[in-house]
C-alpha cells in the first residue's frame, strides 16, 4: 500500500500537469470507494487531511452566536476541544463538557450541538453514539461525531447513524498514510460548510466537494492510496481476533496493576487503557528505552492511564513482553 501511495506520488512529479487535471477524476474515485465503505453517498464525504480539520470545519459551519452552549462529553481528545473551546470564546458561546452518561442532564435551552467520540482517544471506549445521535437530533440539536479511531475498528454505517458531521481518519486503523481523513456532512448543511482555506474550489458552480477539496497545490496521493488500504482490509480482515486480545490484555493488565476496568468489556475493541496505580510521566519513555515497547501513558491532562493497540500484526507474545516489563518499569 505504501508503495501504491510512493506511486502516486512520482506520477505527480513526473506529469505536474496531466495530473493534476486528472485530479479531481481520481478523488472521485476514491471518494467512491471511501464511501461505500464507511456506508455513505460518495457526494456527503469529502476528503481532509485528518479528522481535527474535519472537526474544525464541523464546528465553525455551525456559526455559534453568544449564549450557544456545545454539549460534549468529558472523554474527548485535547486538540478537538481546544477547537471548541477557541471557536466558542470568538462567539461569546459556553463548551460544556460532561460525563457522557449524563449528557442531556445538561441540556439546556441554549444548548446547540453534541460533540461525541464513537471511540474515545485517551479511554479507548467505544460510546453509544446511535443512541446519542438519535436522541440529540430528535431533540433538535446538531450532531458531531469524532470518528478519528473508528475507520475499520467498526463497520461504519454512516446514513444509518445520521449525524450531521461525521470526521474520520482512515491513517488509524486503516492503515492509509498519513493525511487521509475525511468529512461526511448530511446534505442539508454542506451550504454552510467551507474549506480550511479559499481558493479555486469556490469557483461559480462551487459545491461542497469543490470548496472544501481544492486547497491549492498540494499532495493527494494520501487520497488516492486510500482504496488500497481498504482493498487490504477487506482481504485480511482480522479484527475480532484483535478485540479478543484486548479485551484479554486488559483482563490481566488490571490483575497485574491492582486497578479496576474503567467500562465494561463490551465497550473495548483494538485499544484498551487501563489505570495505573500511580500517574507516572515518563513510564511510557522507560518501556521505549529499557524495553523496546512503544505504548503511550495518556497525558497531558492523564498520566496515569496506559494504553495498548492491538493492530493484525500483533501477537499475545507482545502483550507479555508488556505483561514481563510493567513490574520493574513501574517499580522506579
Ligand atoms: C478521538 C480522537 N480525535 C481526534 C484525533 C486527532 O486525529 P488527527 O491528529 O489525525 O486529526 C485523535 C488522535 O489521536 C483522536 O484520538
Amino acid at each position: 500500500m505504501f508503495e501504491r501511495y510512493q506511486a502516486w506520488q512520482i506520477e505527480l512529479e513526473r506529469e505536474p500537469v496531466q495530473y493534476m487535471e486528472r485530479l479531481p477524476e481520481l478523488l472521485a474515485a476514491a471518494r467512491a470507494e471511501l464511501a461505500a465503505f464507511v456506508g455513505a453517498e460518495p457526494d456527503d464525504v469529502t476528503f481532509v487531511p485528518n479528522a481535527t480539520t474535519g472537526v474544525n470545519m464541523a464546528a465553525r459551519a455551525l456559526d455559534l452566536r453568544e449564549g450557544d452552549e456545545v454539549l460534549a462529553s468529558d472523554l474527548e481528545y485535547g486538540g478537538c476541544d481546544l477547537t471548541w473551546e477557541h471557536l466558542c470564546a470568538q462567539a461569546g458561546a459556553r463548551y460544556v463538557r460532561v460525563p457522557v452518561e449524563r449528557l442531556f442532564e445538561h441540556r439546556t435551552d441554549r444548548t446547540r450541538a453534541v460533540f461525541v467520540s464513537h471511540i474515545t482517544s485517551e479511554t479507548a471506549l467505544l460510546l453509544p453514539v446511535e443512541e446519542i445521535v438519535a436522541r440529540a437530533r430528535a431533540e433538535g440539536l446538531t450532531t458531531i461525531v469524532d470518528g478519528a479511531h473508528a475507520v475499520a475498528q467498526l463497520d461504519l454505517d454512516l446514513e444509518k447513524l445520521g449525524a450531521d458531521f461525521y470526521a474520520g481518519n482512515c491513517h488509524k486503523w486503516l492503515c492509509a498514510p498519513k493525511g487521509a481523513g475525511f468529512l461526511h456532512v448530511r446534505p442539508e448543511w454542506q451550504d454552510q460548510v467551507n474549506g480550511p482555506i479559499v481558493s479555486w474550489g469556490y469557483t461559480n458552480p462551487a459545491t461542497f466537494i469543490s470548496r472544501t477539496e481544492r486547497q491549492g497545490t498540494r499532495d493527494a496521493a494520501a487520497y488516492l492510496a486510500i482504496p488500497e488500504a481498504i482493498a487490504f482490509q477487506r482481504a485480511h480482515d482480522v479484527r475480532e481476533r484483535c478485540v479478543e486480545l484486548a479485551r484479554r490484555a486488559r483482563r490481566e493488565l488490571c490483575a497485574l496493576l491492582g486497578t479496576e476496568p474503567l467500562a465494561p468489556e463490551e465497550a473495548i475493541r483494538q485499544m484498551a487503557t487501563v489505570q495505573l496505580p500511580v500517574a507516572d510521566t515518563d513510564l511510557s519513555h522507560r518501556l521505549f528505552d529499557e524495553h523496546r515497547i512503544e505504548i503511550p501513558t495518556m497525558g497531558p491532562r492523564r498520566d496515569d492511564l496506559l494504553r495498548i493497540s492491538i493492530a493484525a500484526y500483533t501477537e499475545w507474545e507482545d502483550v507479555e513482553r508488556l505483561l514481563v516489563a510493567l513490574p520493574s518499569a513501574l517499580a522506579r
